[in-house]
């Protein structure tokens, strides 16, 4: 081992030392830490660069053999059980009050019928075949926090093995059950299994993800505080039902249990259009539809059937909020009890207001009175939006759009930019319009230029040039401020950056967002330049060190998740440079928080050199850190003798200022925060 490399395996040392006082919050042992890797730096660092080869995270193994485990000795009792003969153990569809399934509508509405099915509302809820499960289950052993997990395939079922949740820690109490029900079909899907007390599933507590084709802990799927997973038993039919499924009946009149029966699986066209029978009789018998009027000439009915395009703005955007919202059934106890035997009374084209309340932060709402600080159980939900009530996690839309000017005083809805069919003058693979469901002209700017002027909002508005990720409406207007499904979302709140309030809300502002290299104040100074907005007081880490990274280092999770995702964003990585990156998003790879580290990692492998970055997220913290050593030393190796060296990037005269780092560090704001989508 020479000089060169004890130096620096000594500041991968360094680096090391950071995270372990991040985690430990003990200087002497942070200390202590760089020696130790110098000591042990032809172990610790490899010779070679990358890959960072460590052992898998979630531990996975595929190729479980057929005589292991007892849940294959159980195989003589399994084995001739199809789905079918489990139903009376899962979730069924049974039709009724009106609700007649999809299948009854493609006699008329073929062309309908396949654009829904093409889209991931139809399998947002599905039975567990073997053809709907993405994830690899034939033979598999996953565990996680000390529990093992072993999966396998007979004939069509899934058959999972694992520890009885009434005795979770008792090594020989363990169960075999069958996967009955899938959730999710486009970034992640997780698996429910039948208890066997009535229709009560369980949670498998793991996620498959289709981006990189792994198992991650269900805890990490969400981004919320690292928690034992629990089984989740009895919450589809308590919660999830509500929103992944069509016309919802969860409890039987006799019993307590989730006895849960719904009109359809996943969001079917009811979901949106109503229950279809009148509308079919409608139809099928023409002439029941005539009504004889007073003065004997007759008319035809209405068409009973609802459709969001014919509704007026709050109508229409209520058909999608009824899912897409930060929501609560209203009636009391005693209502929700009827709602969840008879299904809720909301029917699209009806008042969604009448049985649901949607929930916001806002002064004049009585729903403020959660938001007390003080009340525990307030603390998951008061993070759900930023200071000023603006909603910040992903799949409540409505939230966003109905605070926002352009529906408030305009006429924009959901489908101004969403069509829920693929037109036949779109030519996108359908995969890629199934993809965000987006009109073609809502990929850029021209939805915005249908109602604001552009002679008005041209580059002499926008300040940078034609053409230019800068000038796009949707970069500044609804930037990527909002948090789900393991990535960041454009805010469905239209708003206009602004320091002042973006700060005192404690969000970041769209164009540090994209200029990751650049301070607060200079954003400050800049929208003072062009628009006239008074720049704020900021601190002296506002004045002097690039937004970006007091939200990495010193942000909370929500601000280290956004950031952490800006950082793999092509438009923010042109603009700002990609080679002063590496140190910093590395430090994520370790955040207390499961889904920080897989953002993290994900917009490490979009920066050179990094593309095969391999690392244990879930495991023991040796393997992270070990990689976040690693990811200093290639760094140092290949890319900082590139950089400018900024003291807004945190570097002083002789390179990487630690003491800065350090300290930013030790000021990071672990208050709770807790995002599900
Ligand atoms: C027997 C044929 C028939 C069946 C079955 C049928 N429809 Fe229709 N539907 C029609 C006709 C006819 C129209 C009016 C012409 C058109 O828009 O195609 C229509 C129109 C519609 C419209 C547009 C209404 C408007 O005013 O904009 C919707 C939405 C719709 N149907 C949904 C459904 C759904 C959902 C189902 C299944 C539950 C269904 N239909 C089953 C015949 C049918
Ligand atoms: C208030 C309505 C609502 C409830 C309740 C709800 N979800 Fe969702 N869920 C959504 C919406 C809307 C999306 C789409 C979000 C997006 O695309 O950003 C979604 C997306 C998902 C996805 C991603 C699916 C995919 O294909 O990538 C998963 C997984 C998921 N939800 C699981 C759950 C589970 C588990 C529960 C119950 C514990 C639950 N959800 C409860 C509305 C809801
Ligand atoms: C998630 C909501 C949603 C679901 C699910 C849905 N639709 Fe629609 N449907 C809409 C909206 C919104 C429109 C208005 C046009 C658009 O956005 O594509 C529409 C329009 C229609 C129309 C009018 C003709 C047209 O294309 O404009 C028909 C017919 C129709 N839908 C039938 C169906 C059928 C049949 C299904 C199920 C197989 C279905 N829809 C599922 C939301 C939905
Ligand atoms: C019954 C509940 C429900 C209704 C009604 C509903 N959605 Fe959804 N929506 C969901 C859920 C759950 C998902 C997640 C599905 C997935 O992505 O797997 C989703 C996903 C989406 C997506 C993301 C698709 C993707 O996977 O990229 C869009 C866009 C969307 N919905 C828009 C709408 C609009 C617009 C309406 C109203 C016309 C609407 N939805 C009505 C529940 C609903
Ligand atoms: C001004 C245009 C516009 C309006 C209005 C709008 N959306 Fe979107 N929506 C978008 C764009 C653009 C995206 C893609 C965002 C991204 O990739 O980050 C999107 C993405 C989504 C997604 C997918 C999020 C994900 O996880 O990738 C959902 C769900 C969604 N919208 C639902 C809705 C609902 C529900 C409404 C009405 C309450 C609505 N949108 C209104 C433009 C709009
Ligand atoms: C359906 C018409 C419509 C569409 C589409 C639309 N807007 Fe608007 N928007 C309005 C109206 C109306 C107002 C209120 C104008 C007023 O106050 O005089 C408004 C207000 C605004 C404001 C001021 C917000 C505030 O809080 O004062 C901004 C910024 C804005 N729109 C940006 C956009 C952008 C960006 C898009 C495209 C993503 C867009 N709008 C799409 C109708 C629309
Ligand atoms: C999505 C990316 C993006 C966003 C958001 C964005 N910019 Fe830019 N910005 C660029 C690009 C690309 C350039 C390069 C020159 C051009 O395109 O005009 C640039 C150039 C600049 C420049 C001149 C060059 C320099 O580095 O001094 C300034 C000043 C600037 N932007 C300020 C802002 C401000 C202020 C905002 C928010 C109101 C903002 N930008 C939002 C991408 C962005
Ligand atoms: C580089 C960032 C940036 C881009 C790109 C941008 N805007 Fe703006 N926009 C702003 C800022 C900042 C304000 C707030 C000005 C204020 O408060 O006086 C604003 C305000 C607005 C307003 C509110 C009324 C007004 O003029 O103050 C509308 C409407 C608007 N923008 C529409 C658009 C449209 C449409 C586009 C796309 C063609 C667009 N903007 C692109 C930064 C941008």
């Amino acid at each position: 081992m020479n000089t060169t490399a004890i130096i620096i395996a000594g500041i991968s040392g360094i680096a090391l030392g950071l995270l372990a006082y991040r985690i430990l919050r003990n200087w002497s042992i942070a200390i202590a830490i760089p020696l130790l890797v110098v000591a042990g730096a032809a172990v610790l660092i490899p010779e070679k660069k990358l890959p960072l080869e460590t052992s898998p995270t979630v531990a996975v193994d595929p190729n479980l053999p057929d005589d292991s485990g007892k849940s294959v000795a159980d195989s003589a009792e399994t084995s001739i059980m199809t789905l079918a003969s489990l139903q009376h153990t899962r979730p069924v569809e049974v039709p009724k009050d009106g609700y007649v399934g999809s299948d009854a509508c493609i006699e008329c509405h073929q062309d309908n019928h396949t654009t829904w099915a093409e889209s991931y509302h139809s399998t947002m809820t599905q039975l567990a075949t073997p053809d709907v499960v993405m994830g690899n289950l034939e033979s598999v052993r996953l565990s996680f926090q000390g529990h093992d997990y072993e999966i396998h395939r007979e004939g069509d079922v899934f058959w999972a093995d694992l520890p009885d949740e009434k005795f979770p820690d008792v090594k020989s109490k363990r169960k075999v059950v069958p996967l009955v029900m899938s959730t999710g079909s486009h970034h992640m899907q997780l698996y429910w299994w039948a208890t066997g007390d009535d229709r009560t599933t369980g949670l498998l507590p793991f996620v498959w993800v289709a981006e990189t084709g792994e198992w991650i802990p269900r805890n990490a799927s969400f981004l919320q505080p690292n928690v034992a997973v629990s089984q989740e038993i009895g919450r589809w039919g308590q919660t999830c039902s509500m929103c992944h499924s069509t016309h919802r009946r969860v409890r039987s009149t006799t019993s307590d249990t989730w006895d849960t029966k719904v009109a359809e699986f996943g969001i079917s066209c009811e979901a949106c259009h109503g229950p279809g029978q009148p509308h079919i009789d409608h139809h099928r018998q023409l002439a029941l539809a005539v009504t004889n009027t007073s003065d004997g000439t007759s008319e035809i009915k209405q068409d009973p059937i609802a459709n969001p395009e014919s509704m007026d703005k709050v109508r229409s955007a209520q058909v999608c909020g009824q899912c897409h919202s930060v929501v609560e059934l209203t009636g009391g106890k005693e209502g929700i009890e009827h709602l969840n035997m008879h299904g809720h009374g909301f029917r699209p084209g009806g008042d969604f207001a009448a049985s649901h309340k949607v929930l916001r932060i806002d002064e004049h709402d009585a729903t403020r009175e959660i938001m007390d600080p003080n009340n525990p159980a307030a603390a998951k939900f008061n993070t759900t939006f930023y200071k000023d009530g603006m909603v910040r996690v992903s799949g409540r839309e409505y939230n966003g759009l109905t605070d926002s000017a352009c529906y408030k005083k305009g006429e924009m809805t959901c489908i101004t930019c969403h069509q829920l069919h693929q037109s036949s003058l779109d030519d996108r693979p359908v995969k890629e319009w199934a993809n965000d469901q987006l009109k073609p002209e809502a990929l850029n700017d021209q939805i915005c230029l249908d109602c604001h002027s552009e002679d008005q909002y041209n580059t002499s508005h926008t300040h940078h040039a034609a053409g230019s990720s800068g000038s796009s409406c949707y970069n500044c207007h609804m930037p990527h401020t909002t948090y789900g499904l393991l990535k960041a979302i454009r805010s469905h709140t239209i708003t206009s950056p602004n320091v002042a309030k973006d700060v005192a809300a404690g969000r970041p502002n769209a164009c540090n967002l994209c200029h990751l290299d650049k301070t607060l104040q200079w954003t400050a100074d800049s929208l003072k330049k062009w628009y006239q907005i008074e720049p704020p007081e900021l601190d002296k880490d506002q004045r002097e060190i690039a937004a970006s990274l007091l939200w990495i280092l010193k942000g909370d999770a929500a601000q280290r998740a956004l950031v952490a995702w800006s950082m793999g964003w092509p438009a923010a990585q042109a603009v700002s440079g990609t080679n002063w990156q590496m140190p910093f998003i590395s430090q994520l790879l370790d955040d207390p928080y499961l889904a920080i580290r897989f953002i993290a990692r994900r917009s490490l492998r979009s920066l050179e050199g990094l593309d095969d970055l391999k690392v244990n997220m879930f495991g023991p913290p040796e393997a992270r850190q070990a990689a976040i050593a690693a990811i200093a030393q290639f760094w140092y190796e290949t890319q900082e003798s590139s950089v400018s060296k900024q003291s807004e990037l945190l570097f002083g005269k002789d390179g990487l200022d630690f003491e800065r780092v350090q300290r930013l560090l030790r000021e990071c704001d672990n208050s709770p925060v807790v995002l599900d989508e």
